[in-house]
């Protein structure tokens, strides 16, 4: 009989939770780095490191890797920090197959400008219009000039939190010209840069897929809701909740633009080719669905938290299939399915989430009620 294979699981939030759960749902022994202990992915793991999962130095240093202990098969990686710092780099390096891109394809989201300037470039369907400035004076200039309402945001990885819209997180010109400046001045996401960007006005919606960067095999869509209050009427937070239908669309979105928004990944994995890009893991893009069809807002290289925590339950395909698939390039020959069910995830918060979170209470879940009323409990 063949042995368990050994998987290294990177990530410690609930859209790692939900790929532990997925990969112990093969014949799989989990070893983690979290940076801080998560009870969900700790109980389905053999051995965790608790630490800077981000760091690709520290990960490589841990005994259990180093020293080829118990050798890991195989790796996954779930957040876009340690992608964009070159984990996925390091550990194939050390002979390690990762099932998610490298420093230089993690790209696509640890820089907005890389993103939008190929679109551009390559023509793609979805783009949306976007000026880059590192002077003060010409982003002055320009947004004086610019008629449409606009977006202002960081180049680089900002948490979900850089990005400030006309018309909800500012009113006039002159105050979002005030945020540009002070994204310039205090290098918020890294760079000295800050992008403006035509306003897209529609529903959002959210559009995964595995790729081994020439196929890709899409995942349902899923809409994630940001704002906290009933009625979307809070601030926006990491996530409230996300909702994806049994049909694999969405209630707006009709076969023809789901299709629209699965060539966009497609061109875009096209055009990272032709940069010597190949990319390969988990592509995730959030379109606004406007009256134009879908626009991209972002892309990102990695499952969406939540979004991981609605699709992943209801896959059918092995996870450990797909990944070796992705790996070795063989994606377009394997069928991967997903059940017809609708999904919903609701976030269990604490009071003040989003803007003054109580911090330092315990939480008390009866994990028995859960399991009685089958529901999942992602931690
Ligand atoms: P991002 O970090 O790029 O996903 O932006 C965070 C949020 O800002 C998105 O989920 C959208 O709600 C909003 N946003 C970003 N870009 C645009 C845009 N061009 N038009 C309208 N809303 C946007
Ligand atoms: N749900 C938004 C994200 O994962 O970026």
């Amino acid at each position: 009989m063949m042995r368990k294979q050994r998987v290294l699981l990177i990530g410690s939030g609930g859209r790692e939770h939900a790929l532990a759960e997925a990969i112990a749902r093969s014949e799989t022994i989990i070893y983690s780095v979290m940076k801080s202990r998560n009870p969900g992915i700790a109980r389905l793991s053999k051995e965790y490191l608790l630490g800077d999962e981000t760091d690709p130095n520290y990960i490589a240093e841990w005994k259990l890797i180093k020293f080829r202990r118990e050798p890991i098969d195989i790796a996954f990686i779930g957040p876009e920090a340690p992608l964009a710092n070159g984990v996925s780099d390091k550990l194939e390096e050390m002979g390690i197959p990762v099932v998610g891109p490298s420093k230089k394809a993690a790209m696509i989201e640890s820089s907005k400008e890389f993103m939008r300037d190929l679109m551009k470039k390559n023509h793609i369907e979805g783009y949306v219009e976007h000026f880059v400035f590192t002077d003060k004076r010409e982003l002055e200039a320009f947004i004086e000039e610019y008629e449409k309402p606009f977006v202002v945001k960081p180049v680089g990885l900002t948490g979900g939190k850089g990005v400030k819209v006309m018309g909800e997180h500012f009113k006039t010109k002159e105050e979002g010209l005030e945020y540009a400046k002070e994204v310039i001045d205090k290098k918020i996401g890294g760079f000295d840069r800050v992008i403006i960007e035509e306003k897209m006005v529609g529903e959002e919606f959210t559009l995964q897929a595995f790729t081994d960067g020439y196929d890709i095999k899409p995942m349902p869509l899923v809409q994630d809701f940001k704002r906290a209050y009933e009625g979307d009427l809070g601030p926006n937070t990491g996530g409230m909740g996300s909702y994806s239908c049994e049909n694999h669309l969405l209630p707006f979105i009709s076969y023809h633009h789901y299709a629209k928004a699965v060539k966009i990944l497609e061109d875009i994995l096209a055009a990272m080719r032709r940069e010597g890009i190949i990319y390969k893991g988990v592509i995730y893009g959030q379109f606004m669905h406007t009256a134009d069809g879908p626009k991209v807002i972002e892309i990102n290289c990695r499952f969406g938290d939540p979004e991981a925590i609605n699709v992943l339950p209801i896959l059918q395909t092995d996870i450990l299939e797909i990944g070796w698939a992705i790996v070795e390039k063989k994606l377009s020959s394997l069928k991967i399915e997903f059940e017809n069910t609708a999904t919903v995830v609701k976030y269990v918060v604490p009071e003040g989430y989003g803007t003054n979170p109580l911090k330092g209470e315990e939480i008390k879940i009866n994990e028995k009620e859960v399991a009685k009323a089958n529901f999942l409990l992602m931690i």
